[in-house]
């Protein structure tokens, strides 16, 4: 991969912001690749200030998340269907329609429902197929190297499936449940590996010593599932944007 070196999540975000403004003058209809957690935001909020700077027309892009809890209600404050839609949705002015989320056609279902369930994840890697593919997938990285809710084990060939939270990410993420593991839900929906590697382009955020060990493995370790991100060296067009702090373990 490319991997470049900025000095904060802001000028990170501003590489991120004119490499799709550009794609979306170019190619109005395209199909982005959407992450949750903290590392997208600021790369988010480059693009909404250079959309509106730039009067980019936003109505025909499509948009395709990585990942869901399952058994949270869809309008949940703190599902992924709600953080996509405050945080990316409303900001860049996107079409509500046009931008999915793999729990969707799961609506709270719980996991028990055993039909809906195993077809969804097939359903959802159909419908980035009929979209085009995506043309930029922005990703985050776990401090053990997860990408999506893809912890280390998982299938370097995977596609959008049903997987078990690790307990390391309940505990992780209880933080946005009032601090309690029992309300962190403890199944997830989420594009797999293989799924991530047929994005044409992929943009992975790391920022702080946290995620340092995690990018030294995926940069300079060998591939392997252990470190899911690792998968990204078998891309042929990934770029790695990290800060100082993330960088500190490189060779
Ligand atoms: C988000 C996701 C996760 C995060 C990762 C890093 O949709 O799938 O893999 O990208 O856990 O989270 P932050 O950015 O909050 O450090």
């Amino acid at each position: 991969p490319e991997i470049i070196i900025v000095k904060n999540e802001d000028e990170a975000g501003a590489i991120y912001a004119r490499c799709v403004a550009d794609l979306i003058k170019a190619k109005p209809d395209a199909v982005l690749g959407l992450a949750t957690g903290s590392s997208p935001l600021a790369a988010y909020r480059a693009l909404a200030a250079t959309v509106r700077r730039e009067g980019i027309d936003m109505s025909r892009v499509q948009g395709f998340a990585l990942d869901e809890y399952i058994g949270l209600p869809l309008e949940h404050p703190e599902s992924y269907h709600s953080t996509i839609r405050r945080t990316v949705v409303e900001p860049l002015g996107l079409d509500p329609a046009k931008v999915h989320v793999p729990g969707d056609v799961l609506d709270g279902a719980p996991l028990e429902d055993g039909g809906l369930i195993a077809g969804a994840g097939a359903a959802y890697d159909a419908a980035i197929e009929a979209a085009g593919g995506i043309d930029v997938q922005i990703l985050g990285i776990g401090s053990d190297g997860h990408v999506g809710f893809n912890e280390p084990g998982s299938s370097l060939a995977s596609g959008t499936r049903i997987k078990t939270l690790a307990e390391r990410t309940r505990i992780d993420n209880a933080r946005f449940f009032d601090d309690d593991i029992d309300q962190v839900p403890t199944h997830c929906i989420t594009q797999g590996i293989g799924t991530i590697l047929k994005a044409r382009h992929l943009v992975l955020l790391a920022f702080g010593e946290g995620k340092a060990e995690a990018i030294a493995e995926t940069c300079e370790g060998g591939v392997s599932s252990f470190c899911p991100a690792s998968a990204l060296q078998m891309h042929p067009h990934a770029t790695i944007i990290v800060d100082d702090a993330a960088a500190s373990r490189l060779r």
